[in-house]
Formats: C-alpha cells, sequence, structure tokens
C-alpha cells in the first residue's frame, strides 16, 4: 500500500498572540512524512516542536500555508469533519489526562468508545492485550493513583494504540520511563509502522532511542535546521 503521504506541510506560518505581542513561532514549514515511518521532532526548548505537531494533528488551527492530513486540507475544515479525521488519530501527551476514577483497563476502552460503541467483549479484550504489550498485565485493575508515573505513561500508550490509529501524534512519550519500557513504548510504534502502515511523529529528546526513528528532523526558533532524510 502506498498511496498520498498522510501528512503534508506547506508553507505552514504559525503566529501567537495578537497586535504588538504577536509572534512567530513556525517559519515556512514544508515537510511531506511517508507512511509507516517513525520520525523524530527534536530541538531545544520554545523551538516549536509541540506547536508543529498540534497543527498537525488537527489540535489547532492552521493560519498560514497548508496542512494536508489523510488526503484532507485541514485549513478550512468544518469541525464536523475534524472529529472525524481525529478519529483516524492516535495521541500521546506527557500529561497524560488518564481518568482518576477509572481503572487502567477503563482507561484504555475509552480509547476504543470514543469510536461508538462496539462489541464490548471484544473491546475488553483488545485493551487487555494491548495492556499486557505494554507489560501491565498485572496492573489493569489498578486507579491511576495507585500506578507510578511510568505505568500511568504506558496506559496512555495503551489507550492511544487501542484503536489502531492510522497515524500517531506524541509529545516526549518516553520522559517518564526507564530505559526498558522507553523501548518497549517506542519498538512498538516502530512495529506498527512496519506492520500496519501506521505512521508516528513523535517529539523526543530521548537519546536512547533515537536508533529507532527513519528520519529525525532538528527545528531551531521554529524553523527546521537539520532533516536526517527529508
Ligand atoms: N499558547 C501560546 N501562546 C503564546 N506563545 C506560545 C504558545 N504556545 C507556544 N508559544 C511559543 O511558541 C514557541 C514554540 O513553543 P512550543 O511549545 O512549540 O515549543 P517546544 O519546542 O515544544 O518546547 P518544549 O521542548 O519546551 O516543549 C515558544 O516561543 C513559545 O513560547
Ligand atoms: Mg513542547
Amino acid at each position: 500500500m502506498g498511496g498520498a503521504a498522510p501528512i503534508v506541510a506547506q508553507g505552514l506560518n504559525h503566529y501567537f498572540g495578537l497586535g504588538e505581542a504577536r509572534k512567530q513561532a513556525i517559519w515556512d514549514l514544508n515537510l511531506t512524512i511517508k507512511r509507516g515511518t517513525l520520525t523524530i521532532l527534536m530541538g531545544p526548548s520554545g523551538s516549536g516542536k509541540t506547536t508543529v505537531l498540534t497543527l498537525m494533528g488537527c489540535l489547532r488551527d492552521v493560519q498560514e500555508g497548508r496542512v494536508d492530513l489523510l488526503g484532507h486540507p485541514l485549513r478550512g475544515a468544518t469541525e464536523a469533519e475534524l472529529v472525524q479525521l481525529r478519529r483516524r488519530l492516535g495521541f500521546i501527551f506527557q500529561a497524560h489526562n488518564l481518568h482518576e476514577s477509572l481503572t487502567a483497563a477503563q482507561n484504555v476502552l475509552m480509547g476504543l468508545q470514543v469510536h461508538g460503541a462496539g462489541d464490548a467483549v471484544k473491546q475488553r479484550h483488545a485493551a487487555a492485550h494491548m495492556l499486557g504489550l505494554l507489560g501491565l498485565a498485572d496492573r489493569m485493575d489498578y486507579l491511576p493513583a495507585n500506578l507510578s508515573g511510568g505505568q500511568k505513561q504506558r496506559v496512555a500508550v495503551a489507550r492511544a494504540l487501542v484503536s489502531n490509529p492510522e497515524v500517531i501524534f506524541a509529545d516526549e512519550p518516553t520522559a517518564a520511563l526507564d530505559k526498558e519500557s522507553g523501548r518497549v513504548v517506542v519498538d512498538m510504534l516502530k512495529t506498527l509502522g512496519q506492520t500496519r502502515g501506521t505512521t508516528t511523529v513523535m517529539v523526543t529528546h530521548d537519546n536512547r532511542i533515537m536508533d529507532l526513528a527513519d528520519r529525525i528532523i532538528t527545528l531551531e526558533e521554529g524553523r527546521v535546521v537539520k532533516d536526517t532524510n527529508p
């Protein structure tokens, strides 16, 4: 399966603030991300990594230039179209936003239920399977309060992946993880790329996983200054 690139950005500019305070955060970004690849975005704090990730992930309005995600131009898309599109995406952010009143397994189930009702038994099985892959088989029924930071992070990863998204956006998904579990997570993203054509764009400073990337893009002051595989 080839097809159009899942993510294309052209002449993308982005600004924060209004009037005198208006500041340009992203300058003329042009990127084409190939299907099934694992791309790492790196760069100093404030260089625009999260801004780029959220623009590509339709979590932020495109102001100037163009982003096409899974063949859909994001600029000018209706909210209904964006909702449809977001269902095909997985998000892993550092503030993992687990529901504190739900167990690990119930939190992962939430990742399926935004997609509508389905076979409950199948869903439970999928959630348990994903938690098992992430080494949390014995933590299914724990509440977040009783999990470590790294375990919570892995629950958030399971929640993002359980629905089999076409594109995954991750912002420092391994920051709270030790070397071993960080690699488990990124290896999983890499394998999903190879087996299902899942495309991942991930922000990280984590030197321990750089070797897994197909492509490393470095941003500085809102511009691409290095790209290992343009
Ligand atoms: N909501 C906002 N309002 C105003 N300025 C913002 C906002 N969000 C980001 N910025 C500015 O845009 C620039 C890029 O921010 P961004 O969050 O994308 O950086 P980053 O590379 O993700 O940094 P970090 O590694 O610290 O997470 C920074 O100068 C930041 O101050
Ligand atoms: Mg950031």
